[in-house]
């Protein structure tokens, strides 16, 4: 196999956050009609012009055209659980009635790994069909869930964050561990995968409810003695939810306390949803460098609130992007995009294009703290790289040939565009995907 060659094209990438306003900040995007990108022992060598880079490249390197296609580093999914990929779409309840009904029964069924292989590999071949080339992901509480997650995705060399659900209380029999059970558990799972090829782990505390003080005191040690360690879990995503962390944890102040009162909110943790917050806990969670995962398609699936991305922006507080798959009803970061600029429309702020792919990309890379390795096209990169198609159906073709700009365009692929829109993924300087 060849391990060197150029994807020659037109090429998008985020520098830096490029505002809120219409246009990009200057010097925060780098656009090349005829982009090149030097692709080598999955890293990313060069990036240019292709004729300025051609007479620097040896001589025969393969050269694979990408004309009328757009080059983006690949998707960022921060919130995702691989054991619901089978329970989508589970019709019309809110949070807590959809977790009892249809969410723990599937999730028992990952004791068994002969069930949690095949549907980490069928995971693993959506994300790459829909652009995503790294997410932060929920295994269920059992060890053999997150082995087999894990052994499928170091396959394939890609760069993956995951963790076993820890879940001491308040869920059936076969899916609860034990304060101490649960950590030890943990602890041998990171001992065996944390840092192992592109792989990381991300303790994984469900969520208040379903843990007691003590599992929650023993996951804040755990991440206060490895640092280097990522921490996910939900927050403040359902009034119903709400109301219930109150009554369980009546000592502290809000729902944000919990997590605080035991060493969670750090600036590796992500929390999903933070939907219902107040402005103090949006600036507490600003305050330690975490990142709360907007995920629009769940959230409008099990009516759970409108998202206020503006006021956490207000905030300082770091906002990533996520499809939260089962509850959302789209593994693409295009669908998730969509969903965001109509909750956003309906809050009168609406997403622009760039603010939606910068976060899809070196957005979410740098919540994650991944920046260094993902999330840009550039030199020193990891070679993970998402080739759009802005004429994948009859009807974006129409629309791009009527686009008069490159924002135009961009817009009328996050709006129209789903995985057919995904011509290719590549992830560690490999193609793993192309659109058949
Ligand atoms: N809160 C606790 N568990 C879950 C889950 O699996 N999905 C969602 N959306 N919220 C949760
Ligand atoms: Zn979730």
């Amino acid at each position: 196999m060849t391990e060197t060659r150029v994807l020659r094209g037109p090429l998008l990438t985020f520098r830096e956050d490029p505002g809120g306003e219409d246009q990009p900040e200057a010097g925060s995007i780098l656009y090349l009609e005829d982009g090149a990108l030097w692709l080598d022992h999955g890293h990313v060598r060069a990036v240019d012009d292709y004729t300025r880079l051609a007479p620097r490249l040896p001589a025969g390197i393969e050269v694979v055209d990408y004309a009328g296609k757009l080059m983006m580093p690949g998707f960022i999914d921060s919130h995702v659980h691989y054991v619901q990929l089978d329970i989508m779409a589970a019709y019309g309840r809110q949070l807590l009635d959809w977790l009892n009904e249809y969410t723990f029964p599937e999730e028992c069924r990952f004791a068994e790994r002969d069930y949690a292989e095949p549907v980490a590999e069928a995971f693993l071949d959506e994300l790459l069909r829909a652009g995503t080339t790294t997410a932060q992901v929920f295994c269920s509480s059992h060890p053999v869930s997150v082995e087999s997650f894990f052994v499928a995705a170091h396959r394939r060399g890609l760069r993956m964050l995951a963790g076993k659900v820890l879940m001491d209380r308040n869920a059936p029999e076969a899916l609860t561990d034990t304060a101490l059970g649960g950590i030890r558990d943990t602890e041998r799972l990171i001992g065996d995968w944390h840092g192992k090829g592109r792989l990381s782990y991300s303790l994984t505390p469900r969520f208040a409810p379903t843990s007691t003080r003590r599992q929650l005191d023993a996951t804040g040690s755990l991440l206060r003695n490895a640092p280097d360690l990522y921490l996910q879990t939900h927050l403040a995503e359902n009034r119903g939810e709400i109301d219930w962390v109150a009554e369980l944890f009546p000592e502290a102040f809000d729902y944000l306390d919990v997590y605080e009162r035991h060493g969670l909110v750090g600036p590796r943790s992500t929390f999903a949803h933070g939907i219902h917050l107040t402005q103090d806990a949006r600036a507490r969670l600003a305050d330690a460098g975490a990142n709360i995962a907007f995920c629009p398609t769940s959230n409008l699936f099990l009516g759970s609130g409108l998202f206020d991305r503006l006021a956490c922006r207000k905030a300082g507080l770091a906002v990533s992007l996520a499809s939260d798959v089962g509850a959302g009803t789209d593994l693409c970061g295009l669908g998730t995009l969509k969903a965001a600029y109509q909750v956003g429309q309906l809050l009168g702020q609406p997403l622009t294009a760039w603010q939606g792919f910068y976060h899809l990309t070196l957005g979410n890379a740098r919540a994650l703290q991944l920046d260094a390795h993902i999330g840009s096209l550039r030199e020193g990169a990891e070679a993970d790289i998402v080739v759009l198609d802005p004429r994948a159906t009859p009807l974006l073709a129409r629309r791009t040939a009527r686009a008069n700009s490159l924002g135009e365009r961009l817009f009328a692929l996050m709006m129209l565009g789903d995985d057919r829109a995904i011509y290719e993924t590549w992830a560690g300087g490999k193609c793993q995907h192309r659109r058949a």
